[in-house]
């Protein structure tokens, strides 16, 4: 998979993918992450990416010119199969949406800035919009690293155990059940003594019953999906 990255603040993205899995990933060439500044695409003396709004109000706007030049030379070299924008009014980004995009071979991600960008790059050139939460945040940027975080572990062969990510909360609509290791007794909290007697199916179902009831108190919404 191929991710190319838009941003003006390239620096804020950087240190994600410089450790830990999506390093490794990226080191094993499953997955390869390009960072484009927008500056490079300007065309004036003061590289301006954004400008005020037409009919006043608050708040720089993202010109189109910029975006389209640095996204059409993207596909010029290959074609994309999403063109995402990070965006505080997009779709709101869950497990489902990650899993979808673990397939794909190339996407771009746009990362907005200021009051975000001209209406008619989210009409005429991208393809998807995503937000990872009801909050505003300053910049996309964060928003991509989420989004990228929560791909790429998902592409075969990142997660050393491969089942590891289908055990994971939201896979199946529910959170995960409760998990322990050593000791058995810590200063007197116990771990399930059903746990130890190596009885699979009778843990599988107490491990399915905990996530059940898990879900049910804290996130009833998922059970009605
Ligand atoms: N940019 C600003 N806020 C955002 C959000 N909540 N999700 C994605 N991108 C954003």
């Amino acid at each position: 998979m191929r991710i190319d990255i838009i941003t003006v603040l390239p620096e804020l993205l950087k240190s994600p993918f410089e450790a830990s899995i999506l390093k490794r990933a990226i080191e094993a060439g499953l997955v390869e992450i390009h960072f484009h500044n927008l500056r490079d695409y300007t065309t004036d003396n003061y590289k301006s990416i954004d400008d005020t709004q037409f009919g006043g109000g608050a708040g720089m706007v993202m010109m189109v010119e910029p975006i389209d030049k640095c996204i059409s030379a993207l596909k010029e070299a290959r074609d994309y199969d999403e063109i995402i924008y990070m965006t505080p009014d997009g779709e709101t980004l869950k497990q489902g949406i990650a899993n979808q995009l673990s397939l794909k071979k190339n996407i771009i991600i746009l990362c907005g800035h200021y009051k975000g960008v001209d209406q008619r790059v989210r009409d005429h050139i991208i393809t998807r919009e995503i937000s990872i939460g009801d909050y505003v945040l300053s910049g996309g940027e964060l928003g991509a690293a989420v989004l990228c975080d929560a791909v790429i572990r998902l592409i075969p062969g990142v997660l050393g155990n491969e089942t590891s990510a289908l055990t994971d909360s939201f896979q199946d609509n529910l959170l995960a059940p409760p998990i322990y290791t050593k000791p058995r007794d810590y200063k007197g909290w116990k771990v399930p003594e059903l746990l130890f007697g190596g009885n699979f199916p009778k843990i599988e179902k107490w491990r399915e019953e905990q996530a059940y009831k898990r879900t049910k108190e804290r996130r009833p919404d998922l059970l009605d999906d």
